[in-house]
């Protein structure tokens, strides 16, 4: 049941080093603040990375001058991270369904809502929205093609992901990711997504 932390935690203690686990952080950090920072991601502000694993992407965000949480409800992914990184950022074990996270000013979303089961989808752009501030901005690395595998990751197309986007976000920037990690090129797309006032 990849809903349960068990799940991700049994890859984390078999694997050590999990297939998606680029020893490193996504090269589309630097393309996702490139389109961010002009679309209202403010210098300094308050993010957190779901579903962080190892934290290299969280890493990433704070050596660019973000207050960063970092945040998996795996046991062994935060401990990994915390091992590698130390305290440089906020490690926090939680489940991203729960209502008592944030607020955060953004997202930095990788491979996490790649990771879910489809039909949390709808939930999951429910507790983006819940754990942002007003105007909050999400931003989400998605692989529109996984190779035919079956999942997870689950693949999502672009339209999918507007019309989902879209309940909750007003979408800034939908496009295919030209940067992605040489495994991944040609498969990924990025989103920015600004939560509605509500
Ligand atoms: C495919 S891994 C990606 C890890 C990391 N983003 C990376 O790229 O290396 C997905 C991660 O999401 C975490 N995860 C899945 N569902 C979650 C949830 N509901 N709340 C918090 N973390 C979750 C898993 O434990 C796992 O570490």
């Amino acid at each position: 049941m990849t809903d349960h932390p068990d799940y991700w935690n049994r890859l984390y203690e078999e694997q050590g080093r999990p297939g998606w686990d680029m020893d490193g952080a996504t090269p589309l950090v630097r393309d996702m603040l490139d389109l961010a920072l002009p679309l209202g991601l403010r210098p300094g502000s308050d993010l957190v990375v779901p579903g962080c694993g190892y934290g290299h992407d969280a890493v990433e965000l704070d050596a660019r001058g973000f207050a960063v949480t970092g945040l998996d409800f795996a046991p062994l992914a935060i401990q990994g991270a915390m091992k590698r990184y130390g305290d440089r950022v906020a490690w926090s074990q939680a489940d991203w369904f729960s209502t008592q996270l944030g607020p955060w000013d953004a997202i930095f979303d990788h491979t996490c809502f790649v990771a879910m089961d489809p039909a949390r989808r709808p939930a999951y752009v429910d507790a983006c929205a819940h754990h942002l501030r007003p105007g909050g901005l999400w931003m989400a690395v998605v692989f529109h093609d996984v190779n035919g595998r079956p999942g997870p990751p689950h693949a999502v197309s672009m339209s999918e992901m507007r019309l989902l986007a879209e309940a909750r976000f007003e979408i800034l920037h939908l496009a295919h990711a030209t940067n992605s990690h040489p495994r991944r090129l040609g498969r990924e797309f990025l989103l920015v997504a600004r939560r509605r006032q509500d």
